[in-house]
């Protein structure tokens, strides 16, 4: 059968994506990109804020439509595992329901659900980390490979334990096997994921020594990672950041407020002077270091007073860039039961001071730049402009220049000519 599948949400949904294919692809079955000729259609779906699950039931009712009458359809992801069987309600027209840990089933599931046999599998708690799945047989330039999956810190804001499940990481042997397996198959970067990353451990190893072991694989170029707490980032991380040369010079260092008194609501278990003195450390650490981060505004209770500290910190730490948003109830989250007492407007209004004050300070950080020289992997001709072409700077900040097109795949040295809010213009490419 052809199988459609279609991915919203983070890095760990693209990658769950590409596992759900090679586990179908194994069984016989085809993946197609075209929804009007697809048997099955899937969406892989994110939980993490209501806006995002809202959009992907809209999606999931719309897709109905498109798709040919005699094919299934399917809802995978955290949207899957949080809501069950209850979908069936929500979704007219749905045939299968699979959670994030039974991905296995896939080809059962398929088969009963083409057969007229609504099929729902969300059971959780098998520590499920699809490392025995079958080997990947192309790859991008960039990949992402899963180093742990689920998550023991319940921030009380987060859905993300309850339907990722407890943490586990993957042996050492299997992910340097996997990212040597992408080299062989083109790629020079690779992104280490987990919602926890350094939490990572293996028999007493712990995420530092897996930085090292994947930089021994030949051939890979880069490593980045993400995404980091900041109550486990280790110094040994922060070393091993600074001294490998195949890791690239960027942290996500989610901060979520600049408040001690909402991050203990928030149960961050740090205060706002700890992570400044980890942010310090990094920067002392990893000369141009590019940090960037994640904020909640409008948590419940955040006073006026609160929400300034976060401006304040902002001010103070001058990430390179964030991801904002405001605080939205997950049903079953421990903050689903305090008061969400700010009133929409005043998120709206907080989220917008703070989407301006970022992007003047990444404005003013990235013109710092011009006229110093930054390294390129670079990918493919920008879409905007055929001339130019698109790289990210080892600080993962988006590079475009002109440059012959064969340069693609390549690292290259660009002198930084100019900056806009979010790109880097380069000019002059030299091959390094
Ligand atoms: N409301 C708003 N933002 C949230 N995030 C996680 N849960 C919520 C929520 N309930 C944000 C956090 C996290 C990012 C992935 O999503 O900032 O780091
Ligand atoms: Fe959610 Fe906190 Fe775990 Fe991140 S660390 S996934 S925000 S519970």
């Amino acid at each position: 059968m052809k199988v459609y599948i279609e991915t919203y949400g983070c890095q760990m949904n693209e990658y769950d994506s590409r596992v759900m294919a090679s586990i179908l692809t194994n069984s016989g079955h085809g993946m197609t990109q075209d929804l009007g000729t697809a048997d099955v259609v899937m969406v892989n779906t994110c939980s993490v804020r209501d806006r995002a699950e809202a959009r992907v039931l809209g999606r999931l009712r719309h897709l109905r439509g498109l798709m040919q009458k005699e094919a299934v359809l399917g809802i995978a992801g955290c949207v899957a595992q949080r809501l069950g069987e209850r979908l069936l309600r929500e979704v007219p027209g749905l045939s299968f329901v699979v959670g994030t840990e039974q991905y296995w089933r896939l080809p059962d599931i398929i088969e009963s659900a083409s057969a007229g046999r609504i099929a729902v599998a969300v059971d959780a708690g098998t520590g499920e980390s699809y490392d025995d799945r079958p080997r990947a047989d192309e790859a991008s330039l960039c990949e992402f490979v899963s180093v742990m999956r689920g998550c023991n810190n319940y921030c009380s804001y987060c859905i993300v334990p309850y339907v990722r499940g407890r943490e586990r990481s993957r042996p050492t042997s299997s992910i340097v096997d996997e990212v040597a397996n992408l080299v062989t198959l083109g790629a020079s970067e690779v992104t280490l994921i987990g919602q926890n990353v350094n939490s990572f451990s293996d028999e007493g190893r712990g995420f530092a020594d897996l930085l090292g072991a994947v930089a021994g694989v030949e051939g890979l170029r880069r490593i980045r990672f993400a995404t980091s707490h900041p109550k486990d980032l280790s110094s040994e991380v922060i070393d091993a950041v600074g001294s490998i040369d195949k890791v690239c010079e960027h942290i996500h260092l989610p901060v979520q407020s600049g408040s001690t008194e909402v991050l203990e609501a928030m149960n961050r278990s740090y205060t706002r002077e700890e992570y400044v003195t980890l942010a310090q450390r990094i920067r002392e650490g990893v000369p141009g270091v590019a940090l960037t981060t994640d904020i909640i505004v409008g948590f419940p209770g955040e006073t006026d007073a609160q929400f300034r500290e976060t401006v304040s910190l902002m001010k103070q730490i001058r990430f390179d860039s964030a991801f904002m948003f405001h605080y939205s109830v997950r049903e079953g989250t421990r903050a689903a039961e305090f008061t969400d007492d700010v009133p929409k407007d005043v998120k709206i209004a907080r989220l917008q001071t703070i989407i301006g004050l970022q992007q003047q300070v990444t404005s003013e950080v990235n013109a710092a730049l011009v006229g110093s020289s930054a390294e390129v992997l670079v990918e493919e001709p920008s879409q905007k402009n055929k001339e130019l072409l698109f790289g990210r700077s080892r600080t993962g900040k988006v590079v475009v220049f002109p440059g012959d097109a064969g340069l693609a795949g390549h690292i290259v040295n660009v002198k930084i000519a100019s900056a806009s809010a979010w790109t880097l213009h380069g000019v002059n490419p030299v091959l390094s």
